[in-house]
């Protein structure tokens, strides 16, 4: 195959007339009216759908090294690409811990090996996440991996101190601290929002307060220490009123929501069925409107997955037994056009700061969530606003297939994903 691709027919940002788009070397060489096709050139019919950044997602569990029953960086990259993600920050709560940079670097060159998406690991606050003793944050910064994001994720830095000085040695190495906000003395046991419902169903409840309270101390430490605080998964209508007032004294607090956390409500939990499992829990109706609000006028930044894949036995049991975490890099754009374009509260503009540009500022990508002009990378995803489709977890690229939206139907379907000009996933197929 050629080095260079030819989009035809594409609307940038989904505005104005359709436009033809030569990529080649990497690059976005050519944007005109018509660009001829010539002999040596892939073409990629646009049909008038909508050309954007590629996707870059902070919050991705690929499970490798230690559960790769569940997901491998292979076949999580594979998700991504079909996903239209170009870049994804891999967690560090793999077994063994991302906390140091032999790690690190094996998950960024297998990331490079595979070769379908940008892997960018996270590396872990403390050792083991057992939030005890700081991670050695300076040499994982330093190595191969150049990381950028530090995070326990899957368990909160809970001691004060410790977040403290996470947030402080941050400063020096112009890194983020990602805080999986969730105070773990008010979660003992919790399997559920703490709300009607998880007293209705018997639930031990996992309150708003145990998320709130953890993001207000992190704002007032991230603030006092001059440090970048990003805040994982917000959950609740308090959390998006807390980033309010922290943003509007200047903290530097970033913030992302989940599709799922946009779309589903704990109604779901009537079936008992653990595929709605999730940490944190899903929330109310209320909780969920004032999210997408929140997306929509940036007190929220981005949308970030939380795909965490998960096998069978370990979701397909007693619910309190059940794995926390649900599928979603293959899921994200069509639930963010369900709850984001369709409602009005985004255009495409907004679904590429929030799904693109922001995540990529954020993370400090410099050939990310760049503008769709000429002389600039091209990571590129082609999207079919208005066709829809039927998930089936078993037919997506994940080993596991803990999707929530198993027999839904969706709206919008990425036609084509680009790295570095590389044609990486067409027509929901690798290649
Ligand atoms: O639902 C979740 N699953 N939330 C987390 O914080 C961790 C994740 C996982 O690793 O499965
Ligand atoms: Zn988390």
């Amino acid at each position: 195959m050629s080095d260079q691709v030819l989009i035809k027919g594409a609307k940038l940002y989904g505005e104005g007339d359709p436009v033809d788009v030569l990529v080649s070397g990497g690059v976005i060489s050519r944007i005109d009216a018509s660009v001829e096709v010539t002999e040596d050139v892939t073409v990629l019919e646009a049909n008038g759908q909508v050309l954007l950044p590629g996707f870059v997602d902070l919050h991705t569990h690929l499970r490798e090294p230690g559960r790769e029953d569940t997901e491998t960086i292979a076949s999580g990259s594979a998700a991504a690409a079909l996903g239209g993600y170009t870049a994804v920050f891999a967690m560090a709560n793999t077994d063994p811990v991302a906390d140091n940079a032999v790690i690190v670097d094996h998950v960024w060159r297998r990331g490079r090996e595979v070769g379908l998406v940008d892997v960018h690991p996270v590396g872990a606050v403390t050792v083991g996440l057992k939030g005890e003793k700081l991670a050695e944050l300076g040499t994982m910064a330093a190595s191969a991996a150049n990381v950028r994001i530090f995070s326990d994720d899957g368990l909160c830095v809970a001691d004060p101190l410790i977040m403290r000085r996470a947030l402080e040695y941050s400063t020096a190495l112009d890194v983020v601290i990602a805080q999986h906000a969730e105070e773990p003395r008010l979660t003992v046991g919790a399997q559920a929002h703490e709300g009607e419902q998880s007293a209705r169903l018997g639930y031990a409840g996992w309150p708003a307060s145990a998320e709130e309270s953890i993001v207000a101390r992190d704002c007032l430490l991230a603030e006092h220490a001059k440090a970048r605080l990003h805040v994982c998964h917000v959950s609740t209508s308090g959390t998006a009123d807390i980033l309010a007032w922290a943003k509007a004294r200047g903290t530097r607090v970033s913030a992302e929501v989940t599709p799922h956390h946009l779309l589903l409500t704990d109604s779901r939990l009537d079936t008992y069925d653990p595929i709605n499992k999730v940490n944190p829990p899903l929330r109310t109706g209320a909780d969920t409107e004032k999210l997408r609000a929140a997306l929509a006028e940036g007190v929220i930044d981005c949308v970030a997955t939380d795909h965490a894949p998960h096998a069978v036995q370990d979701k397909d049991c007693e619910w309190t037994a059940a794995r926390p975490g649900m599928l979603g890099l293959q899921t994200a754009l069509s639930i963010v056009v369900e709850t984001m374009v369709r409602t009005g509260l985004l255009d495409w503009r907004g679904v590429a700061r929030v799904m693109s540009e922001r995540p990529a500022e954020i993370a400090g990508l410099p050939d990310q969530g760049r503008p769709l002009e000429v002389g600039e990378p091209a990571n590129l995803v082609l999207v079919d606003p208005e066709t829809e489709w039927t998930v089936r977890g078993g037919e997506l690229a994940s080993i596991a297939a803990n999707t929530p939206y198993e027999g839904m139907r969706l709206p919008g379907v990425v036609s084509a994903t680009l790295l570095r000009g590389r044609i990486t996933s067409r027509e929901g197929k690798i290649s």
